[in-house]
């Protein structure tokens, strides 16, 4: 069974290149380093002890990836290239609709072009946009806060059009909420751009005396602590309920989320940061953050009635590995 994946050397799509390679599938990564780089070919080598096929390529690039088909033999694709940072897309609209729209239209008609018609796909929490939780699969998509969340929201839609035109295909939409954490190795993470505002990478530039303390973005949320609360879950959860993605086969479109259905604190998730790793994490309470939710979890027991997947990483293990992550990482 060769698996495409898109964004292979990406944050989430190197973790799980890594799982499907220790369940035995052969790997074909298409990525053009936008949130990678070569190095993490090497790590993965590392990690796993193969070197997966490998193209740089635009997925946008439609001649260029076609190749890909034609000169592989391919039975599923898993499609994670995107750009992803929420602030990134409010100031650079256009260049978010075309790389993750585009892409997508691009993934889904050479699919139909060379018969491949089993399509994961990396979708978001942030589709849900601001409603109750816990969030479940059946929850009506409002408009979200970005134009990030709106590429999502559109590429599902994509899809879901994809498989009402073709029933022979199985698609399945792949909602994460906070994926964080890296593989216990420390080889492989979270690479942190200058575009990045993601709490943990931040808490780990402030651990690692990068950056002198935390902006906690709000304490008047009607939350335990009065932080913004997310479900967070360790990448390597994450990439595993890929791997129950790709083994499971439902005719048409399904959706799941992949979450852990418990929400924590910025408070809290720093609090558990400092006492594992034994670091002080200094923060200062700013202004909400523009565009940010009180409170974002899973109902995933979709997920874990239909694919057998489940959890089994804690907070504690995230920020073990988050931090065991940022001490290894070279500047590459
Ligand atoms: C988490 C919490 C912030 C930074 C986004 C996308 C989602 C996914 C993950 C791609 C919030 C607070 C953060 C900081 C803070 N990305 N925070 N200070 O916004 O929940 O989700 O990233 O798939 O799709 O929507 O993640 O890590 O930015 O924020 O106080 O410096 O931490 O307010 O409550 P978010 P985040």
């Amino acid at each position: 069974m060769a698996i495409l994946v898109t964004g292979g050397l990406g944050y989430i799509g190197s973790h799980t290149v890594v799982e499907l390679i220790e369940n035995g599938y052969k790997v074909i990564i298409v990525d053009n380093y936008i949130n990678s780089n070569s190095n993490i070919l090497d790590q993965l080598f590392k990690i796993t002890g193969v070197n997966p096929l490998f193209y740089k390529i635009d997925v946008t690039q439609k001649d260029k990836l076609e190749k890909v088909f034609v000169e592989q033999k391919i039975d599923e694709v898993i499609h994670f290239a995107g750009l992803k940072s929420i602030g990134e897309s409010v100031e650079d609209p256009l260049r978010y609709y075309y790389n993750n729209v585009v892409s997508t239209m691009v993934i889904s008609s050479l699919c139909i072009k060379y018969k491949v018609k089993k399509v994961v796909f990396s979708s978001s929490a942030t589709v849900y946009g601001n409603q109750e939780s816990p969030l479940k699969e059946e929850t009506s998509l409002k408009k979200t806060t970005n134009p990030y969340g709106e590429t999502k929201v559109m590429s599902e839609r994509i899809l879901t059009d994809v498989s009402y035109a073709h029933p022979e295909f199985s698609i399945t939409l792949l909602r994460y909420f906070n994926p964080i954490g890296a593989h216990k190795s420390g080889l492989i993470g979270e690479k942190i751009k200058s575009s990045t505002n993601n709490l943990v990478p931040y808490i780990s530039k402030v651990a690692k005396k990068e950056k002198s303390k935390v902006e906690i973005f709000g304490k008047d949320y009607n939350t335990i602590d009065g932080t913004g609360v997310r479900d967070y879950i360790h990448v390597v959860d994450l990439a595993k309920g890929h791997v129950k993605a790709v083994q499971s086969f439902k005719l048409g479109i399904t959706t799941y989320n992949l979450g852990t259905g418990k929400g924590t604190s910025v408070l809290e998730l720093i609090g558990a940061f400092e006492k594992v790793n034994n670091v002080s994490i200094p923060y200062e309470f700013v202004q909400r953050r523009l565009g940010d939710i009180e409170v974002s979890y899973a109902d995933s027991s979709k997920a874990e009635r239909e694919l057998g997947w489940k959890t089994e990483l804690s907070i504690k293990d995230m920020v073990k590995d988050a931090w065991n992550f940022e001490k290894k990482r070279r500047t590459y």
